[in-house]
């Protein structure tokens, strides 16, 4: 062989090798997937692994599930997910902390295997698939029936999920709108890093500087209660009106139940989805770019009959 017919096969040979991958199967042959999440601290985090999980069980003799917990550390998951490359993946599912800091992260898994992005976008396309719900969408939603609800009028306090992950900025973004041409007032509006405790802190402050608020409008569930809780400990919770997002069985959902809240929007994890759309990817099947889950909204006249949807 010619030197140089040599080296265009070492070449070719380096290039397949980068574009595919040799499989990463396990000993018994199944395909292993894994799962970076940004944080097991809360219960909807917790749904969305037990999901994937469920799913997975159904295909056990094709694929394992390896998960980490980014522990809300963007630096940390940005390891997690090279750990996982050098240990050999099929496919990489990822819940992403932060925006930004994921992106680059995400791209180069992406130039390596295929990639879900989950919940929370990253920048860009460099990634197979994204799954979510409309953030947008549900904000929107929830301003126009917070407005409808409050006869057009009323002090708000608006609870910011992390403005660093694009949830919170849809949901802030798409209830301004939805409140738009209304009389409501947004009082107060401060980031709570999706924490109940931080929420929990926030409203106190909030409590404190406005004698009046008609109603808390938190992006996730967690900081709906957390505000609650701290109105309760002020005497003031029955003056004022909950609404979150998540709408969990366990949690939102419950709330409503309850009386705590006056409407819980659901965000579907879509742990099960990723399952599905994985071994469609794995098989070779072509994906859509993009699969937009879908909403419901509970509240204390539906929830009986399993909320509505959006
Ligand atoms: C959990 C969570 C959910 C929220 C989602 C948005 O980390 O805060 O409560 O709906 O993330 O990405």
């Amino acid at each position: 062989m010619s030197k140089y017919l040599l080296i265009a096969c070492v070449v070719a040979g380096l290039t397949g090798a980068l574009a595919k991958p040799a499989s990463a199967k396990d000993k018994e042959g199944r395909y292993v997937i894994a799962m970076s999440q940004c944080n097991l601290n809360e219960p909807w985090r917790i749904q969305m692994n037990a999901d994937i999980k469920r799913a997975a069980e159904k295909y056990k003799d094709k694929l394992v599930v390896v998960y980490k917990d980014a522990q809300a550390d963007s630096l940390r998951q940005r390891a997690q997910v090279e750990e996982f490359l050098i240990a050999g993946v099929d496919l990489l599912i990822i819940s992403p902390f932060e925006a930004v800091p994921l992106t680059e992260p995400v791209a180069k898994a992406f130039k390596k295997v295929p990639v879900i992005v989950l919940d929370r976008r990253v920048m860009g396309d460099q990634y197979t698939q994204f799954i979510g719900a409309d953030n947008k969408k549900i904000g929107k939603f929830a301003g126009q029936w917070i407005a409808q609800t409050l006869g057009g009028k009323g002090k708000v306090v608006e609870l910011k999920g992390m403005m660093t992950s694009v949830p919170a900025q849809d949901r802030n973004s798409g209830f301004r709108e939805g409140i738009k041409g209304s009389g409501l007032e947004v009082l107060f509006d401060v980031d709570y890093s999706w924490m109940e405790e931080n929420a929990r802190k926030e409203m106190e402050s909030a409590l404190s500087r406005f004698p009046k608020i008609d109603l808390v409008y938190a992006h996730n569930d967690p900081g709906a209660h957390g505000a609650y809780l701290a109105a309760k400990a002020a005497g003031r919770e029955k003056q004022m009106l909950f609404v979150g997002i998540d709408a969990l069985p366990q949690e939102g959902v419950a709330y409503v139940k309850q009386g705590i809240l006056a409407a819980s929007f659901q965000y579907p994890t879509g742990g099960d989805v990723a399952i599905e759309q994985a071994l469609k990817i794995l098989g070779g099947d072509k994906v859509p770019k993009e699969i937009t889950l879908g909403s419901r909204i509970f509240t204390s006249k539906n929830v009986d009959k399993g909320g509505d949807e959006l």
